[in-house]
């Protein structure tokens, strides 16, 4: 018997205006699962992982997270749920530039109260496990593209979340670099039990993930939880 997902979403419709983004997709994830989410470009990827994740509400549908229904909790309660559960690997920008990359990596346990000097010190051991820890104090500004990226992976880390949420996490690295990457985060998922929803176009990227799942015009083919 298989467990009830973790994550699951069903029938989500989303538009922009009169462009529709998502129309009916379906996506479940188990705890601990890393799950590459792949397509064409426009197809509906990073809105499928925003409402996820809720950080966009759907127009239609239901997304259940760990018994709750995603869509109908307030903006507090779900903001509270992300800051609590969810690590995030944005495909632009995301590290904030005023802060050393330390400090943005501590910034999510600041956001849930912890104190600085903790923050830090939790915000240094994941700089050494992603291999950046020579830049713990300087700013996004002075650091490479692909340094950044990995600072980025272990500010998502650095919560010891359930579900990460990466939207193509090696979109800007070359190819080794994009790999050890993707072999640091698959690695550390691992260790903490952490489920990831991993959006990629890459193949060779996807090849990390336990399971594929396909978004073609805003619905989604998985085969595993058709129903
Ligand atoms: N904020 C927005 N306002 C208007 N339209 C949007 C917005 N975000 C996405 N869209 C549109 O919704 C559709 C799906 O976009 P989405 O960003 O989810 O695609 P994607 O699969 O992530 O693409 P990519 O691989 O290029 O990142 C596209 O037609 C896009 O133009
Ligand atoms: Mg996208």
């Amino acid at each position: 018997m298989t467990a009830e997902p973790l994550l699951r979403a069903s029938g989500i419709d989303k538009a922009y205006g009169p462009t529709p983004a998502l129309a009916g997709a379906d996506f479940s994830l188990r705890a601990g699962e890393v799950v590459a989410v792949m397509g064409p470009s426009g197809s509906g990827k990073s809105t499928l992982l925003h409402c996820l994740a809720g950080i966009v509400r759907p127009d239609a549908g239901t997304i259940h997270y760990d018994g709750r229904e995603l869509t109908a909790l307030t903006d507090g309660q779900r903001s509270a749920l992300r800051r609590a559960d969810f690590g995030f690997v944005f495909q632009f920008g995301q590290l904030v530039p005023e802060l050393t990359c330390v400090e943005n990596v501590a910034l999510p346990l600041r956001l849930n109260g912890e104190r600085r000097r903790s923050a830090e010190e939790k915000a240094r051991t994941w700089l050494t496990r992603l291999e950046v820890e020579d830049v713990a104090g300087k700013r996004p500004g002075e650091i490479s593209g692909g340094q950044g990226q990995r600072v980025a992976v272990a500010r998502a880390l650095v919560t010891a979340p359930r579900v990460i949420f990466a939207d193509e996490p090696t979109g800007a690295l070359d190819s080794l670099n994009g790999e050890r990457v993707m072999a640091l985060l698959t690695d550390a998922s691992r260790d903490t039990g952490a489920a990831v929803v991993l959006v990629t176009h890459e193949a060779r990227v996807a090849a990390y993930s336990d399971r594929e799942v396909v978004v073609r015009d805003g619905s989604v083919r998985d085969t595993e939880w058709a129903v």
